[in-house]
C-alpha cells in the first residue's frame, strides 16, 4: 500500500499512463514525474515488494489489482480537488493542477469526503454558490478600495 506521497506520485502517474497508452515505461514515467531512470527503477522495485505493481527489468510493468485500485482512487482524488478549485474560481488549469499536485497527499478521508460533499451541493444548487462567488468578488474589490487609506506610517 502506498504510503508516502512520493509513492502516490508514482502510482498516479502509473495508473495514468495506462490508461491512456495501454503500458508504463520507465522513461514514460521518468519524463512524467521529471527525475531520471535510475531513480524510477528503484522506487518500481520498492513498489513491487509493497504489491502495488510487478516489475521484471526488461519486461516492463504492470499494476497489481491492488495498485490499479490504488491508481484509480489517487486518480479520482486528483479530479475532484481540480472540480473543487475550479469552481472556486480559479481559471487557470495550469495552476489548478499544479496547487492540486501540492496539496493532494494531505487530505485525510474525512477532509476529502467532506469536499466531495460540498462539490455535490455545489451542483445541486449552482445558484447558492453563485451568490458566495458574486459576494467574495465583491468584498474582494471594497477592500481593494479600502486598504491604501488604512496605511499608516510611523512619520
Ligand atoms: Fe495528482
Amino acid at each position: 500500500m502506498p504510503v508516502t506521497p512520493s509513492q502516490e506520485d508514482y502510482v498516479e502517474a502509473i495508473w495514468g499512463l495506462i490508461r491512456n497508452k495501454g503500458y508504463a515505461r520507465v522513461s514514460d514515467i521518468a519524463d512524467r514525474l521529471g527525475i531520471n531512470s535510475a531513480s524510477v527503477s528503484k522506487m518500481l522495485r520498492k513498489l513491487d515488494e509493497d504489491g502495488v505493481l510487478v516489475y521484471e527489468k526488461y519486461r516492463g510493468l504492470n499494476l497489481t489489482p491492488e495498485g490499479f485500485t490504488q491508481g484509480q482512487m489517487l486518480y479520482e482524488r486528483h479530479k475532484l480537488l481540480e472540480a473543487f478549485l475550479g469552481y472556486l474560481g480559479l481559471s487557470d488549469g495550469t495552476a489548478i493542477h499544479e496547487t492540486v499536485e501540492g496539496i493532494e497527499h494531505h487530505f485525510s478521508p474525512d477532509a476529502l469526503a467532506q469536499v466531495e460533499m460540498l462539490v455535490r451541493f455545489i451542483q445541486m444548487r449552482p445558484q447558492w454558490w453563485h451568490e458566495f462567488l458574486e459576494w467574495s468578488e465583491r468584498t474582494e474589490s471594497e477592500s481593494a478600495e479600502v486598504r491604501p487609506k488604512d496605511v499608516r506610517t510611523t512619520e
